[in-house]
């Protein structure tokens, strides 16, 4: 029997995408608290955290009281206000000091709640823009294979998995397309890069033509894919797609739910391929989980072109959410954390990297403190585990064991830690998972 908090959970409490099987086996641990990068169980185990939360926002470590304090003050002042048919200043001065650090020539913000909302956002712009500019018609919206962008409707129409979450929610939203991704460790059109000469950049073309150019309403895709890990594209690909969607009059929405504020070494993931998109979303470590806040930006051009944004979330623009992502940033810059990132990371990459001696470890790459090592059967053939064997759910498991939070993500291991991390931590963390997967080989087999 698990604890009281435990069975409670199973009782009164939806614990999202988990199995109940697994809660009931007492896989799942209730933590408690979170001190720098490390949280807590209630049992009293201590972590370090290598996923910043687990869905990646914690940039800036656990138990920040001066966010707590910014969030307190602000609620007290005005802790509420409607994002329409009034103002309210702490989204405005948000908005101001994002546009002075966005990409390319992103300068309007909304604010909703989180990501898949962000991504909602982006889709409603795309689609407003095109309807005052007398483009009607364009409705569809092409994503990626293998993509994430969230939970709501639209985004989960925009999912390119194959998974429950599309095929239980069916039917989902129509005028979805999707391309095929940059995964090059096992190319989808069994072609090597950099003498496939970009072909699934070059597939987004074909693509529209089959779709109708006048269809189209927009591209997203996000900087670096996470339905495989940490999956950064190869070089000249968001080149070859900007030139595509510009072809055909096609918004390009990049979405920087993940990597937006730092997490690949820069602060955007758009300015490591100089992409300028037409609307970028943001969520995660804008607020860094200190509270729940999401963003979708776009360019002067196309703000100015919508009248009066058909738009209302309760909670959009909101003032509390806002202050902690004022205090998040000035946190961030403060502390370079955007730097640490950078640096960390490729020590980070360096260290997975010499766990490719583990018969079952086989591509480790990332960018920033973004990575993902791919777990194989065979490592010459790259041939994945068979889904009953769960490995990167023992990995998790085992890494836990060790005292490590990381994650599985199709067939690799996914790792984002507080941009905060240190390189002893990082030591520690590349140790336990040396342990980690000695262990689960061990269980498997292999010597
Ligand atoms: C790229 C991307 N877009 C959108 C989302 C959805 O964000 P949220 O979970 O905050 O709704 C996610 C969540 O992981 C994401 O990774």
């Amino acid at each position: 029997m698990g604890s009281t908090t435990i069975n409670d959970a199973l009782d009164y409490l939806f614990i999202h995408n988990t199995g109940k099987q697994d809660i009931r086996d007492g896989k799942v641990p209730v933590i408690v608290r979170g001190e720098g990068d490390y949280v807590f169980d209630e049992g009293g185990n201590k972590y370090l955290d290598l996923m910043a939360g687990n869905t990646r926002p914690n940039a800036i470590g656990y138990g920040r009281e001066e966010v707590a304090k910014a969030m307190y003050d602000q609620a007290v002042k005005l802790h509420y206000f409607t994002p329409g048919f009034f103002i309210t200043t702490p989204a405005v001065q948000l908005a101001k000091k994002l546009a002075s650090i966005y990409p390319g020539e992103l300068k309007t913000t909304c604010f909703v709640c989180d990501g898949s909302e962000a991504v909602e956002s982006a889709f409603k712009i795309a689609r407003q823009y095109h309807y005052y500019a007398n483009k009607q018609r364009r409705f569809k919206i092409v994503s990626r294979q293998m993509a994430y962008h969230g939970q709501t409707m639209g985004a989960l129409s925009a999912l390119g998995f194959l998974n429950p979450m599309r095929n239980v929610m069916a039917p989902l939203v129509p005028g979805h397309v999707f391309l095929i991704p940059p995964y090059c460790y096992r190319c989808p059109i069994n072609l090597t890069y950099p003498a496939c000469d970009l072909a699934c950049a070059d597939a987004l073309d074909s693509l529209i033509q089959f779709e109708g150019p006048d269809l189209v309403a927009a591209f997203i895709a996000e900087t670096v894919m996470q339905g495989v890990g940490a999956l950064p594209p190869p070089a000249g690909y968001f080149d070859r797609i900007r030139q595509i969607c510009d072809k055909y009059g096609v918004l390009l929405i990049i979405d920087e739910v993940i990597v937006g504020f730092g997490r690949t070494g820069k602060m955007f993931g758009c300015q490591h391929y100089n992409i300028k998109p037409d609307i970028m979303t943001m969520a995660k470590q804008l607020t860094a989980g200190y509270a729940p806040l999401g963003a979708a930006a776009t360019t002067k051009k196309i703000a100015d072109a919508i009248p009066a944004f058909l738009h209302l979330h309760t909670y959009g623009n909101h003032p509390v959410c806002c202050a902690a992502a004022m205090k998040t940033l000035e946190i961030i810059e403060r502390e370079n954390l955007v730097k640490n990132s950078a640096e960390m990371g490729k020590y980070f990459l360096e260290g997975l990297k010499s766990l490719q001696k583990h018969p079952i470890a086989g591509e480790a790459r990332g960018i920033g403190l973004w990575c993902a090592l791919e777990i194989v059967q065979d490592k010459k053939k790259k041939t994945p585990f068979p889904a009953k064997d769960a490995i990167t759910f023992q990995l998790t498991l085992a890494g836990r064991d060790h005292g490590v939070i990381f994650r599985g993500m199709s067939n690799a291991l996914e790792f984002a830690p507080p941009l905060t991390i240190t390189r002893s931590e990082v030591e520690d963390g590349i140790k336990a998972l040396d342990k980690a997967l000695y262990d689960v080989e061990k269980k498997m087999g292999y010597k």
